[in-house]
């Protein structure tokens, strides 16, 4: 059974995902420690319905980027992680933190990666009357959301589409694809190597497996 550490900052539908995943056996894991920025955080209250455990680390208590990222890797190693995952953990992290988890850090990223790295990826989507939109889970690595892709959902941005309307159908995308990506890490089928994503000893393309 592989240690899995989810870092959240928010609702943590995808935390529930990779929790329930767990539960019913698709990954071969377990959810050992939720670690938080925000104290209100919905997702504390997920883990703690669940019997896992939470800890609630606020960048406000630290001065700089670097001494915080080196207080969560202590945190993160308190629960002795094999895998760290990023779910809607809205902070730029630092090579003090990419560093001591590299290969087995991943982050999901509402948007097709490489396109609308950073924030607000639906308003920017809509804003350039693109026909589709997704979500992409990489590896994380010093460059903000510019980790090798290991896989990417798409879903088809309609007329009536709204930033709102796209979350929810990206959400939906997400809860699929996100376990799954955690599935393939905690069976030894996915690594990362020469700066690419591999899964079961071939180079993904760079737009990782696609889904959809
Ligand atoms: C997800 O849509 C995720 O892709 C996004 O935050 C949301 C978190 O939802 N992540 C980012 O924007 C990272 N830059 P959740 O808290 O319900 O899982």
């Amino acid at each position: 059974m592989k240690n899995i550490v989810v870092l959240i900052s928010g609702s943590g539908s995808n935390l529930q995902a990779i929790m329930d995943a767990c539960s019913q056996g698709s990954i071969n894991g377990r959810v050992v420690g939720v670690i938080s920025n925000k104290a209100n955080a919905y997702g504390l209250t997920r883990a703690e319905n669940a019997g896992i455990a939470t800890r609630v680390l606020s960048h406000k208590d630290y001065g700089d980027r670097e001494s915080y990222d080196a207080a969560l890797v202590s945190a993160v190693n308190d629960f002795a992680a094999d895998l760290v995952v990023l779910a809607g953990f809205m902070r730029i992290l630092t090579p003090v933190f990419v560093s001591a988890f590299e290969g087995r850090l991943l982050n999901i990223h509402p948007s097709l990666l490489p396109k609308y790295k950073g924030l607000h990826t639906h308003q920017r989507a809509l804003d350039a009357g693109d026909k589709e939109h997704g979500v992409s889970v990489h590896f994380v690595t010093a460059e903000l959301d510019g980790g090798p892709v290991i896989a990417q959902a798409k879903v088809s941005i309609a007329d009536g589409d709204d930033a709102d309307s796209l979350a929810e159908k990206i959400h939906q995308q997400e809860h699929q694809l996100y376990p799954l990506v955690c599935s393939w890490f905690v069976d030894g089928r996915l690594q990362m190597g020469e700066g690419k994503a591999w899964l079961d000893g071939q180079v993904l393309p760079a737009c990782g497996y696609v889904t959809h």
